[in-house]
């Protein structure tokens, strides 16, 4: 389709763990406070008991400190490609998937935006990883289409994207010379990598990335030293007969991602548990996974 994007466009950085929104005004890009005066937002979303509106960004993270009843959620990006993504649960007396989260996300963002700059934005060119998933090209694929879909649910009429590296190197103010310069975006979800020359505009020589940032990190020191205190590990007795076996490690696994926790609150899960302390050799790390998953912690 053919528009008139100059004016229209709003500019998204839809972070795993940050976004950001920007216009571009005589062709150079200013990021616009959509924050209580803030240029980015935390990427987290919260959904309070008896609440009406999900709440969002550094609200969701006070919610969440505070210890308020509700779900968090973060890391929202990473769940793009994935079969998670289609996965309907009940949030505010509503059901909701990752769609329409994610798209209820944006809309915020693209509102705050238009309040900013009083007008309506119509476009949005987003950023994307070069690679959301690092080898599997479907999956990528599958991610793109996901994001779009969002976007469309947010109100937006078109969109276009720009790989995050390269919109990182337009941004970088990088003079004019015949000399190579390197972007290296590591990020919450993904980092991001792009080689180019400022000449008469950007030469983009190399751009790539792999699926790795902040939060695997977050998950191994979560796996390694918080999760063996909530039974990673530990022994469960067999129901019938002797001998012992290691509690599942896909449960911690799970819990030690952040998109996947608020699917561990069913109750067939907690029930599961719930065997689990009865039969655990040592009884007290079972019950504080108990506790955890019973008190949505
Ligand atoms: N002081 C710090 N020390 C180490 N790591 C940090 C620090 N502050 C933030 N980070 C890491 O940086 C990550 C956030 O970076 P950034 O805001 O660039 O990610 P993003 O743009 O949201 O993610 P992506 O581009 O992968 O979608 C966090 O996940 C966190 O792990
Ligand atoms: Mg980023």
């Amino acid at each position: 389709m053919a528009h008139d994007w100059a004016g229209k466009t709003l500019g998204i950085d839809f972070g795993t763990s940050n976004s950001a929104a920007g216009v571009a005004v005589a062709g150079k890009p200013y990021l616009i406070p959509i924050e209580q005066g803030a240029p980015t937002l935390p990427t987290s979303v919260f959904f309070g008991v008896g609440a009406s509106q999900m709440s969002m960004g550094s609200a969701a993270n006070r919610a969440l400190i505070a210890g308020e009843e509700g779900r968090y959620m973060r890391a929202l990006k990473s769940v793009l490609g994935t079969s998670l993504m289609g996965e309907m649960r009940m949030f505010l007396g509503e059901k909701m998937n990752f769609y329409d989260i994610i798209g209820a996300f944006l809309s915020q963002v693209k509102s705050r935006a238009e309040a900013q700059c009083h007008q309506i934005f119509d476009y949005v060119l987003s950023g994307r990883p070069v690679r959301f998933h690092s080898a599997d090209e479907d999956r990528n694929a599958r991610a793109e289409a996901d994001l779009v879909e969002c976007y469309m649910r947010a109100g937006f009429k078109d969109l276009r994207f720009l790989v995050e590296p390269e919109a990182a190197a337009l941004a970088s103010g990088v003079p004019r010379g015949p000399g190579l310069s390197l972007i290296v975006d590591i990020g919450g979800g993904t980092s991001d990598f792009c080689v180019f020359r400022m000449a008469d505009g950007i030469e983009v020589l190399a751009n790539s990335g792999i699926r790795m940032g902040g939060t695997n990190f977050d998950k191994r020191l979560s796996l390694d030293h918080v999760m063996p205190l909530l039974g990673k590990g530990a022994l469960i007795r067999n129901e019938m007969g002797k001998g012992a076996m290691a509690t599942p490690n896909s449960l911690f696994q799970k819990l030690a991602t952040w998109e996947q926790i608020p699917f561990l609150y069913a109750g067939d899960v907690k029930r599961d548990v719930a065997k689990m302390v009865r039969l655990a050799v040592e009884p007290k790390p079972m019950e504080r996974l108990f506790e955890v998953l019973d008190m949505e912690l």
